[in-house]
């Protein structure tokens, strides 16, 4: 069943009733489309029928444009009957655009072809690009980002100072510049303040011919008493410096509770800092979402040495099996200038990616991950920003790590497992969960990289009826089935890989089904972290690593740039879409489908888990 298709009906037919159609002889001149500024969506059109008529039409509702423009001939109100002929004509080309529910699953594999005109790599911005550059004096803020902290509070986070790179760099004070955020409901009128905490990074390197690097001074404020749905506006700095930035405004989402959730949820994977980023920074912007994912991999600063060229792999200028690796840390400042016109007025929460391990020599990691971004992580308990979760509405987030210990001994196996029981799904029907590298993934590039987390971690979310988890990591996208241990079951999440919002490495066009494309089982754990937890991608079924076609669980493939956003419609409903950049804007071509929750029918849905009653669960045949 497909949410409001007769609503859409009964509303197309009512703007059939006003429709003058110019029927002109077949020699009559061509008519023109008037373009609408505002228009929605453009699809598929319906003007051969009447000359001079055409009708664009699209799912999410409908809009009929009808342009006139007769140079001769005469023209005619068409009877009633006519009118009702073309509404049920619409009505079969909406019958052949609807939208599938996961209820029908699972779905036949279907693989979209590539358009081989497209180019499957990007360019990188050039530096003096102005999206990012620094636009502000030294000690003003910029680099501005919102985070979601408890639904009463945010996170403000920005940049003040000049970083440094060079033979030898002194970090700058943190304690030189105030942490301060003015804000209130009305423009230039802050009743409130806060003060928060300041701090530095650097990248050092013990040789010679490479360069270092110092951070600016990266400021955390949480700014608290907040009402659900109302728009605050905001400066922050140093107010003793005069040094605050211009005003800015976000809105707080809807309060916790089962009948309220932001209108759109934007998600993002692995952008990196190309035109084609741009493009997925602009499209986002375009959706209007009121919250953003970013599912890890986003400078990409570790793909650059430190003179700033670009490196093929994880360059290196001081020979082969060093432990540490160079980066180009002022791509991380150029990045979130990039992204600050969307995370300085949308809460903007990230989850690290393996771009952003950055291993240093004295054994550190994700140092400027965990310095530059701001989570919940003490409000979730987790007490760190590799692992956390929090609520928007009616939707219960948890961000998992992929480069965290998850192994079922570990700290945040232990914290996740807390955390999911403790969901009142009367509170928050929806659990939506996030994690870098995918679980199922029938591409040759990571190809089951990832099998020991899978296999630690799969349980908690199956037991406690996680709805939809969300992946980067490979360059592409891909839909599965609800699946649980590669076997079909409808209580089981829905997984998505949204990995390519754009950076600098190539869209992954190959599957690990192909010919000759299945990758030796040996070779296929990612060294970034494979001193986690070793190798498990030996458990497959039928003895045999890859398909010889797409995989059965895999629902929808597309090597394709772009984001997904999410409409949640009501607690067992959800829409998601595919927006890709190759695509006009309003043109929904991407994959588009209702998730639908089953509460009634599958208990790891509802709360008897936190009754301590039995729990029935669906397992379905061996999908192979
Ligand atoms: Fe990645
Ligand atoms: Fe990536």
């Amino acid at each position: 069943m497909v949410v409001e298709h007769e609503t859409r009906q009964w509303i197309l037919l009512c703007q059939c009733v006003c429709v003058c159609v110019c029927a002109e002889a077949a020699s009559a001149p061509t008519s023109r489309i008037a373009t609408f500024s505002n228009f929605e969506s453009s699809g598929v059109t319906i003007g051969e029928a009447a000359k001079g008529a055409y009708v664009v039409w699209k799912e999410r509702g409908w809009r009929l444009l009808v342009v006139m423009e007769c140079s001769r001939g005469w023209a005619l109100v068409l009877p009633s009957f006519l009118v009702l002929l073309f509404a049920s004509f619409v009505g079969a080309a909406d019958e052949a655009k609807r939208i599938p529910t996961t209820l029908e699953g699972p779905f036949k594999p279907y693989t979209k072809k590539f358009d081989t005109n497209l180019r499957t790599g990007s360019d990188d911005l050039p530096l003096y690009d102005p999206r990012i550059v620094k636009r502000v004096p030294a000690i003003y803020p910029e680099q501005i980002f919102l985070a979601l902290s408890t639904p009463d509070a945010m996170w403000v986070s920005w940049v003040s100072g000049d970083w440094q790179m060079g033979p030898k760099v002194t970090p700058l004070d943190p304690t030189s510049v105030k942490s301060v955020v003015q804000y209130g409901t009305a423009s230039e009128k802050y009743t409130m303040s806060a003060s928060g905490i300041s701090e530095v990074y650097s990248q050092l390197y013990p040789f010679d011919n490479v360069l270092n690097y110092t951070s600016g001074i990266i400021h955390h404020v949480r700014i608290t008493g907040l009402k659900p749905n109302t728009k605050y506006y905001y400066k922050c700095g140093d107010p003793t410096l005069s040094a605050m930035s211009g005003e800015h405004s976000f809105t707080t989402l809807p309060a916790t509770g089962p009948a309220n959730y932001p209108k759109r949820i934007a998600i993002i994977g692995d952008l990196g800092l190309t035109y084609n980023s741009t493009s997925t920074v602009d499209h986002v912007a375009e959706n209007n979402p009121d919250l953003i994912l970013m599912v890890g991999d986003m400078s990409y600063a570790n793909l650059y040495i430190t003179n700033g060229t670009g490196s093929s792999s994880y360059g290196q200028a001081f020979g082969k099996d060093t432990p540490i690796h160079e980066t180009y840390q002022p791509r991380w400042d150029m990045w979130q200038r990039l992204v600050e016109p969307l995370a300085s007025r949308v809460p903007f929460m990230v989850i690290e990616g393996n771009h952003e391990v950055e291993s240093q020599i004295n054994g550190e990691s994700f140092v400027a991950y965990k310095a530059r971004f701001a989570v919940p992580q003490s409000e979730s308990k987790s007490g760190t920003n590799m692992y956390y979760s929090f609520n928007a509405g009616g939707i219960h987030f948890v961000m998992i790590g992929s480069y965290a210990d998850y192994n079922k001994s570990s700290e945040q196996y232990r914290w996740l497992q807390e955390d999911l029981a403790n969901v009142d799904r009367t509170v928050t029907p929806w659990i939506i969960a996030t994690t870098h590298a995918p679980w199922y993934n029938s591409y040759r590039a990571h190809y089951r990289e990832v099998e020991c987390f899978r296999q630690s971690m799969e349980d908690l979310l199956y037991k406690y009826g996680v709805d939809v988890m969300f992946h980067g990591h490979v360059h592409a996208y891909e839909r599965i089935n609800r699946v649980y241990d590669y076997k079909y079951d409808p209580c089981a999440p829905v997984y998505i890989t949204v990995g390519d919002g754009g950076n600098g490495e190539k869209l992954e066009l190959i599957h690990a089904d192909d010919d000759g494309a299945c990758p030796d089982p040996l070779t296929t754990p990612d060294k970034g972290f494979s001193y986690l937890s070793g190798y498990c991608g030996f458990n497959f079924t039928n003895g045999k690593f890859c398909w010889d076609k797409q995989p059965v669980w895999s629902a929808w493939r597309d090597s394709s740039f772009g984001h997904g956003i999410i409409e949640v419609v009501n607690s067992t409903h959800l829409l998601w879409t595919w927006h890709r950049n190759q695509d006009e804007y309003d043109e929904i071509v991407g994959d588009q489908i209702y998730i639908v929750r089953q509460p009634h029918v599958c208990s790891n849905q509802n709360n008897l888990l936190r009754r301590n009653k039995s729990v029935r669960f669906f397992r379905g045949s061996d999908s192979r």
